[in-house]
């Protein structure tokens, strides 16, 4: 794909903090917050998410000066090339649905080992080479089966109380499952040793589920945003498995200060992987959060439920006392007042059309 770019931070003396996948949803609004404070940033995107070009236009309308935008692929040579230019480099640019990974998984790999690995040659060839922050994902644990749970009405908890009251830490076995898990897996431990071995101050962060304005959920990716943008069209909503599945869903405007600390603090983190999520305080599961949703929208949902997907796992919680040791970081946003949030901002920014006769699905991706 040809490149193109927007020169407004291209040739100006700071180095921009480079964000790849700067126009999807979290990258979008690291890149919001990072202008906001005065920080020049160059976004690269090859716009491969239906919709993230509205993302990108918003952030050249917000911040014509700070923020220039280059649509090419993290595999292209200009890609690399911007690396070389970066003060930090914040690479969220992924194949990011695991359904997608298991009907093309050679895309998948290439897209996320491929392309990760094309940036962190650029990195390691500079004199300094860049801080260089991953986004990893908690699904390098694997399903996690081996954990014992207890069922409630609403979800699963784990029967060890440490476990209930801490969630899941950095020291569990990495255990890479479906196509997807491979991918970032690999992708994390390459970034890993790039900081071991090869002298770049690169970190990764393994992310639970983030959730947030600008998120444009998929039935395959998403599923906050998901559940909400069907909910507020009146559509039916299928969930795979029963729904008690946890996740300690994190709002995104907590997501974007880890990256915004770890940028200003790099030695902090280097050479690390952190766990990154929104903590036990904020563990729920799929039924407590469509229960909120009912509420927000005023009338019942329309659910059903489908078979569990592979690698789901029942439950998932961050530990996050790790990252909270080396970066200040505020307490997270309580769920419901971040669902809360996001529902406000699809009503206001992105109004989802009516469709009262899709079928749609979602799951805990
Ligand atoms: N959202 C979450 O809950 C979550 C959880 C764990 C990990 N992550 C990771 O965080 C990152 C960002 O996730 P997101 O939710 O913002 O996803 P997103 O799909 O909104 O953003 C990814 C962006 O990357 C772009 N992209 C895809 N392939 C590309 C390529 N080859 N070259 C350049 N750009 C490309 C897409 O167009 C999109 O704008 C991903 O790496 C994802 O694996 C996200």
């Amino acid at each position: 794909m040809k490149a193109v770019v927007a020169p407004a931070v291209i040739g100006e003396k700071e180095n921009p903090v480079l964000i790849t996948g700067g126009a999807g949803f979290i990258g979008s609004n690291l890149a919001n917050r990072l202008a906001r404070s005065g920080k020049k940033v160059l976004v690269i995107d090859s716009l491969a998410r239906p919709g993230v070009e509205e993302n990108a236009a918003e952030l050249k309308r917000l911040h014509p000066r700070n923020i220039s935008v280059l649509i090419t692929d993290v595999r292209n040579e200009a890609a690399a090339e911007a690396v070389t230019q970066a003060s930090a480099v914040v690479h969220f640019a992924a194949q990011v649905a695991v359904t997608t990974s298991i009907e093309r998984p050679l895309e998948d790999f290439d897209i996320n080992v491929r392309g990760t690995l094309n940036l962190l040659e650029a990195a390691r060839s500079c004199c300094k080479p860049p801080t260089f922050l991953f986004a990893s994902t908690n699904k390098v644990y694997g399903d996690l089966a081996e954990v014992e749970l207890e069922q409630t009405r609403l979800a699963y908890r784990p029967a060890d109380e440490h476990l209930r009251a801490h969630g899941i830490g950095e020291s569990r076995p990495l255990s890479f499952h479906t196509p997807y898990g491979c991918s970032k897996g690999a992708a994390d431990q390459y970034v890993l040793d790039y900081a071991r071995t090869l002298g770049v101050p690169a970190a990764v962060f393994r992310m639970s589920c983030i959730y947030g304005p600008r998120q444009l959920g998929t039935e395959d990716q998403g599923w906050v945003a998901h559940f909400l943008i069907k909910a507020l069209q009146g559509a039916p909503i299928t969930i795979y498995g029963d729904g008690r599945q946890v996740r300690d869903v994190m709002f995104v405007e907590d997501t974007t200060e880890v990256y915004a600390r770890a940028i200003e603090r790099p030695s902090f983190v280097a050479g690390r992987a952190f766990n990154v999520g929104g903590g036990p305080e904020n563990a729920v599961s799929l039924i407590q959060v469509l229960n909120h949703i009912g509420r927000i929208v005023g009338r019942p949902l329309e659910i059903s439920h489908s078979h569990w997907r592979a690698g789901d796992q029942r439950y998932y919680v961050s530990d996050t006392r790790s990252l909270r040791s080396k970066i200040e970081l505020s307490p997270p946003t309580p769920w419901k007042t971040g669902v809360s949030l996001l529902a406000q901002w699809l009503k206001e920014a992105r109004p989802p059309p009516r469709r009262d006769d899709a079928m749609i699905a979602g799951d805990a991706r």
